[in-house]
């Protein structure tokens, strides 16, 4: 039996939820699917904040100069516009929910600074923004009539109506054009796949962070979205622009924690092993230059010194403010025997945030009817090259809240019943002595991107890395088609499809911009264009 809603959310992120909320609160059922806890997500782990504009002394024009900025040339300016201007209106929203930001002693909003931002308009809670905002969102939902959770379900594929007509399906529905259904989702407890059906589909399954060995993303991070929406013929763009985060702590045999970029904003700066402070030599804007040009600027004096990092120091300032404005790095660097008064962190740069994605217009809507997309697997054009430091939650709050308009409307204008949809079919075998393949294979993929598609790239390692992901690709499908489904083969896989998509899109740019750094192609081309891939579908 087909479980049925109007509209059903992939991922229990900030974009998930926000959607999820404002969609009930239009009067229509939506089902939530999750693959881990509700609140395991790049969202909960969130830290220098999410910008607007809320102070006097700021505007929108002047954050849209540095969005504009930070992007490289390549930023929609209508998306920039209209996504900025609901800065504070979201802000409000948020607070309405329950997050409570943090104020000064006055009583003002704290503002932090992040990099390529011209003033200081980073609203936060202390240094774990995302976890309060993730905590005040499901609190919403806990209380939505509207709303039914599923933990541990893990989306494996999108239904549309071409994919069952090419297997042989009749479906009775209005016209012959492709539409989104439902998904086919595994029970990762029941280990059963159940069928969902529903009128429309928001894909918020947030980025890929984890095709990479070092990464500061938790590991939901796979790129199930964008691998979903490739395999159903969605446009997928940009995918080249990975942005590094500069300043993730360096410790042996530990996942990279991230040391927020606020702590730069608060005056530390960035040394090499002789103590020399070396930013201003790379940016008139020092520290606080924008990532790319602060993570490639890191990445080259540790090639220059042969060092495995960098230094950032804030060395000197009392130990009670330290604790006050950033508990959470506090604690983790103290756990490692640093502490932030008296010991700069060692650092290096990590993979943080994927700039392209799934293509949406400016209601979430992509070029699949009845599928959206909204956060960090979606691309609006708002990022460009390289994303603005915390515009992230910024926009997936403001396309969660135009995408529920949309929907509405999409529903408004669907009044058909869902065609029944065929059940799963689940290969058979399940043999332990192959669960090796996979782990090698994971561990592989992680090396060759690092290694071969990082900060600085050139087209012989990128193809060197295209040949040896696409027989890792070749692997992992004979696998998939064979063996009963599991998380982690369908992550791998996954996961493999996202580094394909990302060499694709690098191999295509002819030049180097934003994120984008080839040593074959140094400069900038005089017309930006965007990258895309899609993969075969009949229209
Ligand atoms: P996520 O929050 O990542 O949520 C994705 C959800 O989808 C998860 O619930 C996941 O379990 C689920 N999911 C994934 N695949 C499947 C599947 N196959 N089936 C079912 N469920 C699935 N941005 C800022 O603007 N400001 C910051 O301060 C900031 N700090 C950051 C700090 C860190 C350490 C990191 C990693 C990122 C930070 N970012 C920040 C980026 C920002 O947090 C993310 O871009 C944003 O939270 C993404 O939200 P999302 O809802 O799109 O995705
Ligand atoms: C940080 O706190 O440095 C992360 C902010 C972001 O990724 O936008």
């Amino acid at each position: 039996m087909n479980k049925e809603f109007d509209v059903l959310v992939v991922g229990s992120g900030i974009a998930g939820l926000s959607f999820a909320l404002k969609v009930a609160e239009a009067g229509h059922s939506v089902a939530i699917v999750t693959k881990k806890d509700s609140a395991e997500s790049n969202t909960n782990y969130a830290q220098g904040g999410i910008a607007a504009v809320t102070s006097d002394t700021d505007n929108v024009e002047m954050h849209v100069a540095d969005t504009l900025e930070a992007g490289d040339g390549l930023c929609d300016e209508e998306a920039v516009r209209e996504i900025l201007r609901c800065g504070a209106e979201s802000i409000e929203e948020l607070i309405k929910r329950g997050v409570d930001f943090t104020q000064l002693r006055d009583g003002r909003v704290s503002l932090g600074k992040e990099g390529g931002h011209s003033k200081r308009r980073i609203l936060h809670v202390k240094d774990i923004t995302g976890k309060a905002i993730e905590k005040a969102l499901l609190h919403g939902i806990h209380h939505s009539p509207n709303i039914t959770t599923y933990e541990h379900h893990f989306a494996i594929d999108l239904i549309t109506a071409r994919k069952l007509r090419e297997n042989g399906h009749t479906v009775a529905m209005e016209g012959s054009g492709d539409r989104v259904l439902g998904i086919y989702a595994l029970d990762t407890e029941k280990e059963v796949v159940e069928t969902f059906a529903a009128r429309a589909v928001l894909l918020a399954t947030g980025g890929i962070g984890q095709i990479y060995q070092y990464t500061t993303n938790p590991f939901i991070a796979t790129g199930d979205g964008i691998a979903m929406a490739y395999r159903a013929g969605v446009e997928i763009r940009n995918m080249e622009f990975i942005q590094f985060h500069p300043t993730a702590l360096y410790a042996a045999g530990s996942d990279r924690f991230l040391i927020s970029e606020a702590v730069r904003g608060e005056g530390a700066i960035l040394r090499n092993l002789d103590g020399e402070a070396f930013m201003p030599g790379y940016d008139e804007r020092k520290d606080l230059a924008p990532r790319d040009i602060v993570a490639r600027a890191i990445d080259s004096e540790m090639k220059k010194k042969g060092a495995r990092h960098v230094q950032l120091d804030i060395t000197g300032r009392p130990a009670e403010a330290l604790r006050d404005r950033f508990p959470n790095i506090y604690d983790t660097c103290e756990k490692h025997g640093i502490l932030l008064e008296r010991d700069p962190i060692p650092v290096v740069p990590a993979a943080h945030y994927l700039c392209g994605g799934v293509k949406t217009a400016l209601d979430g809507s992509t070029d699949l009817a009845g599928l959206y997309a909204c956060g960090e697997v979606a691309c609006t054009g708002l990022h460009g090259a390289n994303r603005l430091a915390s515009n992230s939650l910024l926009e997936a709050v403001v396309l969660a809240n135009e995408g529920a308009k949309s929907v509405a409307n999409y529903l408004a204008s669907t009044h058909e019943p869902l065609p029944a949809l065929p059940n799963w079919v689940d290969g058979e075998m399940r043999d332990s002595d192959e669960r090796v393949v996979l782990l090698h294979n994971w561990d592989e993929l992680k090396r060759v991107m690092w290694d071969y598609v990082g900060i600085v790239r050139t087209t012989k390692r990128l193809e060197r890395a295209r040949t040896r992901i696409r027989n890792l690709s070749r692997e992992i499908n004979d696998y998939y088609w064979n063996f009963k489904v599991e998380p982690a083969l369908l992550e791998l896989r996954n996961m493999i499809q996202a580094a394909e998509l990302v060499i694709d899109c690098a191999l295509q740019r002819k030049e180097s911009r934003g994120l984008h750094y080839t040593l074959d192609y140094p400069d900038k081309s005089p017309t930006p264009i965007d990258t895309w891939v899609r993969s075969r579908r009949q229209r």
